[in-house]
């Protein structure tokens, strides 16, 4: 009785469009790993028509603007790192930057009510967005099939809708994220139509979004950051109060970087450079590889001890030396001077937690930032990472113009040398200035073994983005755990300040916490709403072109391939 009930209801919600999508899949000619399966689609129709990974990458991104609010965007920014099968790099900057008008007292001066602004809600909060020039220009060096191909599903999607799945209808109903949304009336209309979160089952049309996706279509990205788009941004920016003008945006551009590589397992890694935080990543590397890494292959506690203490050392750097580098106080060498770093090591104790002097530290940062990966046939790989910072970041649509506006202003320091609205103290390196980029957790990452394009992978999660790589990092190339086993794998972070160890809720036996807070640490689930730490979306290619693509079981993305493996 109980399994046909089970089967009746399997079957309603699979004619609602909720049959789970694989999250994990094998097979040959590419793979994409996202948080959406209509996403994720897209790119797996970008390599049938012959499209290489960067096709399928921007595809993928576009189409996450349409059918992943909570993250997807053009109204946000991020970073690429991606490598052909010759070994042809590009490490890709799309952050978003300060407004021209951006003063580093922005979010302390009180305005006319005596309130200051905020860096999380209202038009302050977002930077000018980088997504639309990074992927233009991505495609640009990288692309085979045309522009407008690759917009194609993008603009499908938006016009003629998409069903509203499970995942989408609760993140709207989230009492934060649901209350962003109400408070403006276009924005509300497209996400709470009569006051209630999308339905799932229903369909979901945007016809401002597929409007502006036109603009993009028809005119490059030349079609948002100039002519009736950028000033429409305008228009709104100025019946909120915002401070994003046409000149913020003509002058907007992306950033090609070196990329970062560092060695890691018998691996190079590759990565992106400040202002993203692959310079965290490799302060880890270095460090583990100091500490010995024998001592780091378990997963018990003497293990957890060695790497929480090279989270919060890495952290701790992170916090005064990383910013944009076009502006002063930057010091990526430290990250990879390795005098310094085995000096660094040499302080950690195996039998006793140090203790952090606070005051340096990171916000425990909200949701949400999606990642997703991909590799075509021939073995070429892209990982994306890209953010509106929160879910639906600030909650407001540009008017007419249906895409959600970013609330990146509050990955600055916002108040440098004082607490900010966590209570928590960042570094002067991250001040606010006009133009400058925010500093970023992100750093999606790909291994190479040989010449090979081994995986590629990345996550959201604010602070977390840095350890949660790396931990997969030791899962795969440390332990030889397969890859959805390293991405399952319980997972915890230290990030210098707060002086804890967060970890995943309901992972850890009550031995191992116990067995840390005897070597002085202090160990606390992490109280985000039962947020897990990170949401990794990976794909392994192995010397024979399989494919494996891995979307985090503890969430419901999609892995997909384009021939699966019988
Ligand atoms: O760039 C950053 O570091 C943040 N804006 C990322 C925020 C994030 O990952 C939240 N997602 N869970």
């Amino acid at each position: 009785m109980r399994r046909a009930f089970a089967a009746a209801l399997l079957l309603l919600l699979s004619c609602h469009g909720f049959a789970a999508a694989p999250q994990v899949a094998r097979g040959r000619g590419g793979a994409v790993a996202a948080a959406e399966e209509n996403a994720a689609r897209a790119g797996i129709e970008m390599l049938k028509r012959g499209g290489n990974a960067a096709d399928a990458a921007v595809a993928v991104a576009f189409a996450l603007a349409v059918t992943w609010p909570e993250a997807g965007n053009i109204g946000g920014g991020g970073f690429w790192i991606s490598r052909d099968a010759r070994g042809k790099t590009l490490a890709l900057d799309f952050r978003e930057v300060a407004p021209r008008t951006a003063r580093r007292d922005l979010f302390t001066r009180p305005g006319p009510g005596g309130v200051a602004p905020s860096s999380t809600e209202g038009p302050f909060a977002s930077g000018v967005p980088g997504s639309v020039d990074g992927l233009w220009r991505a495609h640009r060096a990288l692309g085979r099939l045309s522009w407008k191909t690759v917009l194609a599903p993008a603009i499908r999607l938006a016009r003629q809708g998409f069903v509203v799945s499970e995942t989408l209808s609760r993140s709207i109903a989230i009492p934060k994220y649901r209350k962003r949304l109400a408070a403006d009336p276009e924005t509300a209309a497209i996400f709470l139509p009569g006051g209630e979160p999308l339905v799932p089952g229903s369909t979901f049309r945007q016809p401002a979004l597929a409007r502006t996706l036109e603009a993009i279509r028809d005119r490059g990205a030349d079609g948002f950051y100039r002519g009736r788009v950028a000033r429409e941004i305008e228009t709104g920016q100025k019946k909120v109060g915002g401070l994003i003008t046409r000149g913020d945006l003509a002058i907007y551009t992306s950033k090609i970087r070196r990329a970062l590589q560092f060695p890691f397992g018998g691996a190079q890694i590759v990565t992106l450079p400040a202002p993203a935080s692959g310079p965290v990543l490799a302060e880890m590397a270095y460090l583990a590889g100091f500490v010995g890494l024998p001592k780091l292959k378990g997963r018990d506690p003497a293990s957890a001890h060695y790497l929480a203490e090279i989270e919060k050392r890495a952290f701790l750097d992170r916090n005064r030396f990383l910013g944009d580098p076009a502006f002063g106080g930057v010091r990526e060498k430290v990250f990879t001077d390795l005098a310094r770093l085995k000096r660094i090591a040499a302080t950690i104790d195996p039998n006793r937690a140090s203790r952090s002097e606070g005051l340096r530290a990171l916000p425990e940062e909200a949701p949400s930032t999606t990642h997703f990966s991909v590799v075509d046939g021939a073995g070429g790989v892209v990982a994306v990472t890209t953010t509106l910072n929160d879910w639906y970041g600030n909650g407001r649509v540009a008017p007419g113009l249906g895409f959600l506006w970013n609330n990146e202003m509050d990955d600055f320091a916002t108040t440098p040398g004082k607490p900010n609205t966590y209570g928590l103290i960042q570094g002067e390196v991250n001040a606010v200035a006009p133009g400058k980029r925010m500093l970023s957790a992100m750093c999606p990452m790909i291994a190479v073994l040989g010449n090979r394009n081994a995986y590629a992978w990345g996550t959201r999660g604010g602070s977390t983005i840095p350890t949660s790589n790396f931990q997969v990092l030791l899962g795969v190339l440390l332990r030889g755990e397969i890859l959805e086993a390293a991405v399952g794998a319980p997972r915890f972070h230290q990030q210098d300040f707060p002086d804890k160890i967060q970890i995943e809720r309901n992972r850890f036996d009550a031995n191992w916490i116990e067995a840390l807070r005897r070597l002085g640490h202090t160990v606390a689930e992490r109280d985000l709403d039962g947020d897990p730490i990170g949401e990794i979306y990976a794909i392994a290619r192995s010397a024979d072109g399989t494919v494996s693509a891995v979307a985090d079981p503890r969430r419901t993305g999609a892995a997909l391939v384009v021939t699966e493996a019988r």
